[in-house]
């Protein structure tokens, strides 16, 4: 139906007669000449109309905004003054000999380019959202890194295989998607949470080397960056060392980086501990690019005479720490105030904090430190002059929350950021978590190898680590993964660690737990986040602007008003009763 795309046109097509089929971006009357512009997805031609071409200027007159058309005119340069150099057809224009209406359109509920229509607006006529091109250029890349993923992983000999959605649990950690089974009364299936189990019998199977880009399900809270389905590039291997994973992958985000957006990542990525993440930035996916780090205040606050900071200072399980933010003086009352609220979101009591003006340091809490503890924070913190150093002291966890958090937001707030694209490893990160009732719980998943023996492990488990390693970039967990248990003896140790009896294990994951004893490779392997990484790439506030039909932060899809009640039939036969 077409000879050329909108997009493509330009001086070199003047003269030619050309076919363009698209959308009415806007029409335009001029006194007695009509423009419209006409969209397709290569981008916008502006078409116009003379009046003496009478039979298309009346078919002109009724068109409207999103009517689909078929135009066959004439190139001609536009005349001096009237070019637009913000799209590529902008020296050119289309004088129409025929219009032909393909479909019309209702009027439209929001001006597709219109940057304030509210999301759920947007969500709701989907369809009509992804025309922007914005959207349109977001989904392009997108489909440029799946297919780069492919293609690295098919040159590296990796297999791509699919797994099954409809299956058991997943212990990955959030709650289950389940699917009721017609012919197995009352039983469930599972959705996969990720083909965790199923790529590592893949190894027991002797594939060595399996990829997948693959659907995930969790029901668990939503943030800008959780979809409770998202896409995983899953990746397992054999006889492969945690360094040799690490590097491979790290060449595979390294092309993916170069190729897709022509950004040239570090030939090394730094690599950093989880303990010494959380010392210095308070959060296991450390933002590189900020540059600023938390300094431990514990040895100087102990002797004080100010209980909110001897307190914390003297108690194992709390610390002090500081957090300088250059050029920070500047920060007004009201904004202190407004972090300080900032940080009770993670528990935080209060933010203590000491300017550096040019008269010297001012602060509410001067007066309780004394000179020497006062000079002797400056100089561990190297603050200078039109500096702020700010304060947390609670349990632990609260301070690295609070002052992690706080780091990343100020960073943002005052765009301090040291530059473009930073990735960091993190490893060594503990096996188990201890819960509120002192029960362990896995870090990772419960396949995860440690680094000690299986002996030191019982005896220690809150000190054991594991051979797991997260990558990160710009503060985002990209990806994550680990070298995988692959002897029953240790498999049995973690599982008792975690509380699972043996009847249990058998039930939930026994086919695995049976593979492991008819010679497993040693294996292991990772998953990246393909929405995160899309999101990263494209500078969007939230993975649903990368995913064509995502769900709310109530995990609805407000397009088709899913989930929804179905027929009562339905159910019986399904011998499923509601509860309202
Ligand atoms: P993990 O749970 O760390 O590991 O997931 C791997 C990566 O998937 C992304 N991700 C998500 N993206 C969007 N929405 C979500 N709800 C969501 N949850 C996770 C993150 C994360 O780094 N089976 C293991 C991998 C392995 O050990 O090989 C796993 O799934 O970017
Ligand atoms: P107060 O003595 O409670 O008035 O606190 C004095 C200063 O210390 C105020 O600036 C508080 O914001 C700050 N502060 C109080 N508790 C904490 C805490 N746990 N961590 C950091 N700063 C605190």
């Amino acid at each position: 139906m077409r000879t050329h795309y909108c997009g493509e046109l330009n001086k070199e097509y003047i003269d030619q007669t050309v076919d363009l089929c698209g959308w009415v971006n806007r029409r335009r009357d001029h006194g007695g000449v009509i423009f419209l512009d006409l969209r397709d997805k290569q981008g916008i031609a502006q078409i116009i109309i003379n009046p003496e071409q009478q039979e298309t200027f009346s078919i002109a007159e009724g068109v409207r905004s999103e009517f689909v058309l078929r135009v066959t005119g004439q190139v001609i340069a536009r005349s001096e003054g009237m070019t637009n150099e913000k799209i590529s057809s902008g020296q050119i224009e289309v004088v129409a000999t025929n219009i032909e209406i393909l479909n019309n359109s209702k009027p439209i509920p929001f001006q597709i380019d219109s940057i304030d229509t509210s999301e759920e607006v947007r969500l709701k006529y989907r369809y009509l959202d992804l025309r922007r091109e914005e959207m349109q250029s977001k989904l392009r890349l997108r489909s440029k890194v799946t297919h780069f993923m492919r293609d690295f992983m098919d040159r590296n000999d990796f297999l791509d295989i699919e797994t099954p959605f409809l299956t058991k649990a997943t212990p990955e950690g959030a709650r289950d998607y389940l699917v009721p089974s017609r012919t197995h009364p009352g039983e469930f299936f599972a959705l996969p949470q990720s083909p965790q189990l199923f790529k590592q019998l893949l190894m027991m199977s002797g594939f060595e080397r399996y990829y997948q880009i693959v659907k995930c399900f969790r029901d668990e809270d939503l943030r800008a960056d959780r979809q409770p389905e998202f896409t995983q590039l899953d990746v397992e291997t054999s006889f492969m060392s945690e360094d040799e994973i690490m590097s491979m992958m790290e060449e595979m985000t390294r092309e993916m980086f170069k190729s897709v957006i022509d950004v040239d990542l570090p030939s090394k990525y730094p690599v950093i501990s989880y303990q010494e993440a959380m010392n210095l930035y308070g959060v296991d996916r450390p933002d590189m690019r900020i540059p600023m780090k938390m300094v431990d205040m514990d040895e100087i606050m102990k002797g004080v005479d100010f209980k909110v900071f001897s307190g914390p200072a003297n108690d194992n399980a709390s610390r002090v720490a500081a957090l300088k933010i250059p050029g920070g003086a500047s920060i007004s009352r009201k904004n202190i105030d407004k972090y300080t609220k900032y940080v009770g979101i993670y528990g935080a009591k209060g933010l203590a904090y000491i300017k550096l003006n040019e008269d010297g340091p001012s602060s509410p809490i001067l007066k309780f430190l004394g000179d020497e503890v006062i000079s002797q924070i400056i100089s561990n913190t190297e603050a200078v002059t039109g500096d702020i150093i700010f304060f947390g002291a609670d349990k632990t966890k609260i301070v690295n929350e609070s002052l992690g958090n706080l780091r990343e937001k100020i960073a943002n707030d005052l765009k301090i950021y040291s530059s473009d694209w930073e990735p960091i490893w993190v490893v060594d990160f503990p096996m188990f978590d201890t819960n509120s009732d002192g029960s362990l719980s896995a870090v990772h998943h419960p396949f995860t190898a440690p680094s000690v023996s299986s002996e030191e492990l019982i005896n220690n488990p809150e000190a054991a680590l594991s051979k797991a390693y997260d990558l990160v970039i710009n503060g985002s967990e990209i990806g994550g993964g680990s070298i995988r248990i692959h002897q029953t003896e240790m498999q049995q140790t973690v599982l008792k660690i975690l509380g699972i009896n043996e009847e249990d294990a058998q039930e939930k994951f026994g086919f695995l737990l049976n593979a492991l004893e008819y010679g497993c490779p040693p294996h292991g392997g990772i998953a990246f986040g393909l929405d995160r990484i899309v999101m990263i790439m494209t500078g969007s506030e939230s993975i649903r602007d990368v995913i064509a039909f995502p769900k709310t932060q109530t995990a609805a899809c407000m397009l088709t008003d899913a989930p929804a009640e179905v027929p009562k039939k339905i159910l019986r036969e399904l011998n499923i009763k509601t509860i309202k």
